[in-house]
């Protein structure tokens, strides 16, 4: 395998210094009876740094986990997104919290926002690590965001491209001859 870099994003104390700020917006909307639902696979390290700074500001949430998949091997969307793995939780009555990592055409997360809607949740919130300012297919906004990002494909910090990358401890995009430094905005 020929060797390649990833360019720095949004590092690990970047992310760790916003996850307390995330947790700290969270508990302020007052949840109650809270159920986190991880989506998977992407948010799998987001999600476990977002809990335990949940844990900090005197929640005491409970965890599940949802597999939702709108990505095949590539790097453009389906547009279809299918459940690989369902909560087995029941919902009625609860406040949930929707973790995702990428919130871009707004498809992964409006079908997991109706889902747990139509199966009696008092109150859906949601948050996504990044979002791609401009990509939305459907109108759907995040409660708590954690960055935007740049219209780039990023890896790092759960995220994959073909299955490789997630175990990086921050966010960060593939290094190749066409992505000049220029072509990132500033945080
Ligand atoms: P959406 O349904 O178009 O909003 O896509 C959201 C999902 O696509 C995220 O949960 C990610 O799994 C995936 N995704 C979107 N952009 C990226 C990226 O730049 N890198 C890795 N995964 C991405
Ligand atoms: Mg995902």
């Amino acid at each position: 395998m020929p060797e390649t870099r990833v360019r720095v994003l949004f590092d690990e104390e970047t992310i760790a210094k916003r996850c307390e700020e995330l947790a700290a917006e969270i508990v302020a909307a007052a949840p109650k009876d809270l159920l986190v639902v991880a989506v998977l696979k992407g948010s799998f390290m987001f999600a476990a740094d977002l809990i335990r700074a949940l844990h900090r500001v005197g929640l005491q949430p409970q965890v599940e986990f949802m597999h939702l998949s709108s990505y095949r091997a590539a790097t453009v969307s389906s547009g279809q997104v299918t459940i690989l793995r369902d909560v087995e939780s029941a919902i009625e009555g609860r406040d949930v919290l929707l973790i995702d990592d990428i919130l871009e055409s707004g498809r992964t997360l409006v079908f997991a926002k109706d889902l747990l809607a139509a199966r009696g949740a008092r109150r859906v919130l949601s948050t996504v690590l990044l979002e791609k300012p401009g990509k939305r297919a459907v109108h759907i906004d995040a409660d708590f965001v954690g960055f935007r990002c740049p219209d780039m494909f990023v890896v790092g910090y759960g995220m994959d491209i073909a299955h490789s990358y997630r175990q990086l401890p921050f966010v960060g995009v593939i290094d190749t001859a066409s992505s000049a430094p220029d072509l990132f905005e500033p945080k």
